[in-house]
């Protein structure tokens, strides 16, 4: 299952994020998919907008915690794995319990979760998760495609979104 959408300026990234984090439920993970400077951190900061992070709380990437936690509606836990070399920092963060079923959690960088041989192999106990692919087009409009490819035969609300 995938869904499509495009914006045209980091505003319309804010909302689209803000559309989709109205729409999540708490145990979901987020993973983010894309190149440096595709938008993560702004859809990230819409999404927290969408589960009720005060807009006072700036949402900016946790650059030497690895992950900071808003509360909004659900603890909203960011987390960026830019600058994480190995597994066994991913193990630190204790990624699974910090996610447990208590909040949210964005992911930047999420292709580090994964087997780099075997992208739809987890490499943390991750059973279920929506994927956000972002992409920049020449003209700076960015395509995003939601995926859900783990998530069983109950489709996500966030699918509903247009
Ligand atoms: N449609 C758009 N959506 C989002 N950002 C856009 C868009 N068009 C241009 N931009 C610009 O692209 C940049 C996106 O930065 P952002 O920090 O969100 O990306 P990122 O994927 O988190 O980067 P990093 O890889 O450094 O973590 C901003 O400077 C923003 O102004
Ligand atoms: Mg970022």
């Amino acid at each position: 299952m995938n869904k499509q959408f495009e914006t045209q300026s980091p505003e319309e990234t804010l909302s689209l994020g803000e559309k989709i984090g109205r729409h999540l439920r708490a145990g979901d993970i987020v993973c983010l998919f894309g190149d440096l400077g595709a938008g993560k951190t702004t859809l990230t900061q819409g999404i927290a907008r969408g589960l009720g992070v005060p807009k006072e709380e700036y949402v900016r990437s946790p650059t030497f915690t690895l992950v900071n936690q808003y509360e909004g509606k659900l603890p909203v836990f960011h987390i960026d794995l830019y600058r994480i070399a190995s597994l066994h920092d991913l193990e630190d963060l204790a990624l699974e319990e910090t996610l447990g079923n208590r909040g949210v959690a964005i992911v930047e960088w999420a292709e580090k979760l994964f087997d780099a041989k075997q992208p739809e192999n987890p490499l943390l106990g991750m059973d279920r998760w929506l994927e956000i692919h972002i992409q920049i087009e020449p003209d700076e409009t960015r395509k995003f495609e939601l995926r859900a490819l783990h998530m069983g035969p109950v489709e996500h609300p966030v699918f509903t979104l247009h």
